[in-house]
């Protein structure tokens, strides 16, 4: 049997042969392709050589790319699970000429490959192409001598392939294969096509056209060629089975399936069983590339996804996180071919799990809301938009995991009430202050970034430097001149200026122009990817467009932001030798005063952890070694152990830097990492590192905040002053002041219960608030009424307690006064409880002070009221009800 890795180390290593370059898969996440979800075919990392806007690397290529279709264009989501070869994600082989041969070759290589080197029977294949494709067809006739009726001409969008809306395209032909008449279904083009019997496995786009958004299509530069084959499919084939899930790469992730869920699949669950397998596929292979489950964007498809799973675990039973148990047996399957599984198989399972377990806290009982709700529904019937809302808003379920429960029994859900709901929640929230502008998406920084492209970033070495103004923009438009006084967003040719990114902020500064004009930065950021963009305030002159200027930044304050960022490297390293190997970076923050860090890690940091981080950092910063910044491809960068590389948007080159010697392992760095910022030269700049906080973020993210140089010295001296100022106020010496303290603060605590021991003796004894000592009686009752002045309501208790046992049988009315406020308390000794009842009493005395309601039990009742002053009209009004 050809497995799996054996097929696409086959299809590769052919087309290498062929004088094809062999090219490891692109991230799934698109890179400088706003237009696209996911990357969804083995085409797309290669769109701009195909539209001649990138210069090929070769001629020629082959990769086998992983694609997710889960959203836009092409989203097989929903039939995953029911279908026998649809997935959320799966491997696409191709090959690709970049204006090299075209279809003749194509197809030479395509029948060459499956009937020569995969050895497909010739007569179980045929091919079709687009109906008016005459060349393809005869092609076709020619090297595959097949008979006009297994060459099918279809007219339709099935034989023109488009990469999306927009982008490369072309008429195409693809090769099916017979499974034979046993299984039902009719060749393409027939009523019967959708059948099992003729699979296609191959689709050759001859790529000729770019389609543009507004309906054209323009050519190519040159013809080209793109392949795409499924790398599951063909293996189905020539494993003899006609289920995709039941390849060996699937059967070994069921069986491990299998053992966490400690059930083999039945006819019942296997469609569960699949929808895992494929689901943990496309979230092992997202978390990899940098996506993070969240609730926009990918993120969001990447928690539709997940959680679609989750489900299917919960109907296999499961009520614990499981999924991430996964992770090895996936790695097992495909980490040779795919490394990045294995250099993010913390961060993955740390997704999964937590992903699972946040979700398993609701999933019960949403699955509970929504049975009760659909219970009355009939096949055919809706579920209400408002219910599918609660659903998602309250129990975290993506419609579409609603809709996946429902399908079983043919119910839907009124999606207009969704969308409705989900408006309004919108606009509540954004009545609540909330907006999305982004002008950094403007159209204007497009054109500019045409006309003069990327600023020429000169800060890795200097502070100061000449530049042409090459663009003045204010409120998104470009304008030509600007006066003393305006604000506006200035564009050079080169720059001294770092422009926020990586984390780190951007540089201050002032710009002298030729004329005398003069401009203060407060700000750089990026716009349209790599144009360096100064916003700030035009303190002195005018200023006209091609004037050349003196650049220069606050060197002080980016000397503060070097140190932080190359501190950061160095913390972010500490954490993972301290902590382990699960934390990885979330978030980070560098600026002049200080650093902020986010990290993966599911405990708060005991002292001694955040010493020993501390005590790291700083014994590297004392190594005083260069920092090392070079320049390289991301697998020399991998090699060189660079954290990180997952997830990154990556080409061709990286800048790796290194910095300090590892404590243990000498002969390495102590940090890797790939970075864009700006360093320090020498660990020793840093000076000193310390930690101002810590705390969490969201559920397992801890954040860090520190500071290093002059400020950390300033923070660290502010504590010391803090210990200084107290043992001069305690007239100890400053070693003693702990002690002291500690003794101060237990003395305090004893003076409190002493002094509350004798307020309540006071009340006892009458004097408190000058009551008169001893019972009183009313109609053969006795009565204790007293005011407590400072004694507090919880204090009360006791005091009725012990005026109950001295008279034996009596009433005890009791007001504490503390702030100006009441609080009462009426205890009834329990042979007098049938006549009267401290519930009645407490809320007549209650009422005095200003109280409502009062309650308790007939021998024991308390309540309180905001007027302390009215104490003794309350004792009194007590004593006037008992009299009746
Ligand atoms: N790009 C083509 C496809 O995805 C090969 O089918």
């Amino acid at each position: 049997m050809t497995s799996v890795n054996d097929l696409r180390e086959s299809f590769l290593s052919y087309f290498e042969g062929q004088g094809h370059t062999r090219k490891a898969s692109a991230p799934l996440v698109p890179q400088d392709d706003p237009t696209l979800l996911f990357v969804n075919a083995g085409m797309v990392p290669f769109k701009n050589i195909f539209t001649g806007a990138e210069k090929p690397f070769a001629p020629r290529a082959t990769t086998s790319q992983k694609c997710v279709r889960a959203g836009g264009k092409h989203n097989d989501l929903d039939n995953v699970g029911y279908t026998a070869r649809h997935h959320t994600f799966f491997e696409m082989l191709g090959n690709f000429s970049f204006g090299d041969y075209f279809k003749d070759d194509a197809i030479k290589f395509g029948w060459d490959l499956i009937t020569r080197e995969l050895g497909l029977p010739k007569d179980k294949l045929l091919v079709t192409v687009y109906a008016e494709d005459d060349e393809a067809a005869a092609i076709w006739k020619k090297v595959a001598g097949l008979s006009d009726d297994r060459i099918i001409r279809i007219g339709t969008s099935d034989n023109f392939w488009s990469m999306g809306d927009t982008g490369p395209c072309g008429p195409c032909s693809e090769i099916f294969y017979d499974h034979g008449p046993d299984v039902w279904g009719g060749p393409p083009g027939s009523p019967e096509e959708d059948g099992d019997r003729f699979i296609e496995i191959w689709n050759l786009v001859f790529m000729q056209f770019d389609q543009q958004a507004d309906g054209t299509r323009q050519a190519l530069p040159k013809p080209s060629i793109d392949t795409g084959m499924g790398l599951e499919r063909i293996a189905a084939v020539l494993q003899g089975v006609h289920n995709n899930y039941e390849i060996d790469l699937f059967q070994n992730l069921i069986a491990a399936e299998s053992e966490v869920y400690g059930q083999k699949p039945t006819e019942d669950t296997i469609a569960s069983f699949r929808v895992i397998a494929d689901h943990l596929r496309t979230s092992a292979f997202l978390v990899a590339d940098g996506v993070l489950p969240s609730n926009e964007g990918r993120g969001y498809v990447l928690r539709r996804i997940m959680r679609r799973a989750m489900r299917h675990a919960h109907i296999l039973g499961a009520r614990e996180p499981g999924m991430h148990k996964l992770v090895s047996a996936l790695r097992g399957e495909m980490a040779a071919a795919f490394p990045e599984l294995d250099r993010a198989s913390t961060a993955i399972e740390t997704a999964l799990h937590d992903e699972e377990e946040r979700f398993q806290r609701t999933l019960g009982r949403g699955l509970v809301l929504l049975d009760e709700a659909a219970s009355d529904l009939k096949a055919g019937d809706q579920l209400s938009g408002d219910t599918a809302f609660k659903l998602y808003d309250t129990y975290g379920f993506p419609l579409d995991l609603t809709q996946d429960i429902l399908r079983a029994r043919d119910v839907t859900v009124d999606e207009k009430g969704f969308e409705n709901a989900l408006q309004g929640q919108r606009e509540r929230s954004r009545e609540g202050g909330f907006s999305s502008g982004d002008s950094a998406a403007s159209p204007v920084w497009f054109d500019l970034r045409e006309e003069h492209g990327p600023t020429v970033f000169l800060g890795y070495d200097q502070v100061h430097s000449e530049g042409k103004l090459t663009a003045i923009v204010t409120d998104g438009e470009r304008v030509e001149s600007l006066t003393k006084g305006y604000t506006a967003e200035l564009l050079f040719d080169q720059t001294p200026f770092y422009a926020e990114s990586g984390g780190q902020a951007g540089d201050h500064g002032t710009v002298t122009f030729a004329s005398g004009a003069r401009f203060r930065v407060i700000d750089v950021v990026k716009r349209a990817g790599d144009l360096h963009s100064h916003v700030g305030e035009l303190i002195e002159g005018d200023l006209t467009l091609g004037e050349t200027a003196a650049l220069a930044i606050d060197a002080t304050r980016r000397t503060q932001i070097m140190s932080n960022h190359s501190a950061t490297h160095l913390l972010h390293a500490a954490l993972r030798n301290v902590l382990g190997t699960h934390v990885t970076q979330k978030g980070s923050l560098v600026e002049a005063d200080r650093l902020r860090f986010d990290f993966s890690h599911n405990a708060p940091l005991t002292d001694a952890e955040i010493e020993a981080i501390e005590d790291e950092v700083n014994a590297v910063v004392r190594q005083n070694r260069d920092t090392g910044i070079k320049v390289m491809s991301p697998d020399a960068a991998i090699e060189a152990g660079a954290l990180a590389l997952f997830g990154e948007k990556y080409g061709d080159e990286v800048r790796v830097l290194t910095m300090g010697q590892a404590l243990a392992e000498q002969d390495n760095p102590y940090s890797v990492e790939l970075c864009g910022g700006t360093h320090i030269e020498r660990t020793g700049d840093i000076g000193l590192f310390t930690v101002l906080s810590e705390g969490g973020v969201s559920a397992g993210i801890r954040r860090i905040e520190a500071t290093t140089g002059a400020e950390a010295i300033a923070f660290l001296r502010g504590r010391a002053q803090v210990a200084v100022d107290l043992a001069a106020s305690l007239k100890v010496p400053l070693k003693d002041v702990s002690q002291k303290v500690s003794g101060l603060v237990d003395d305090r605590k004893k003076l409190e219960r002493d002094l509350a021991q004798t307020k309540k003796a006071l009340a006892m004894a009458g004097q408190g608030g000058g009551a008169p000592s001893g019972p009183e009686e009313i109609n053969g009752i006795k009565l204790v009424a007293r005011v407590a002045e400072g004694v507090g309501g919880k204090d009360l208790r006791a005091l009725i307690d012990e005026a109950k046992a001295q008279m034996g049988s009596g009433i005890a009315v009791f007001i504490g006064v503390n702030d100006g406020k009441a609080a009462v308390a009426v205890g009834v000794t329990k042979d007098l409880t049938e006549q009267i009842s401290a519930v009645d009493l407490v809320r007549v005395a209650a009422a005095e002070v200003g109280g409502k309601g009062g309650g308790g039990r007939p021998d024991m009742a308390q309540a309180g009221g905001p007027d302390g002053s009215k104490a003794e009209v309350a004792l009194e009004a007590v004593r006037t009800a008992l009299k009746g």
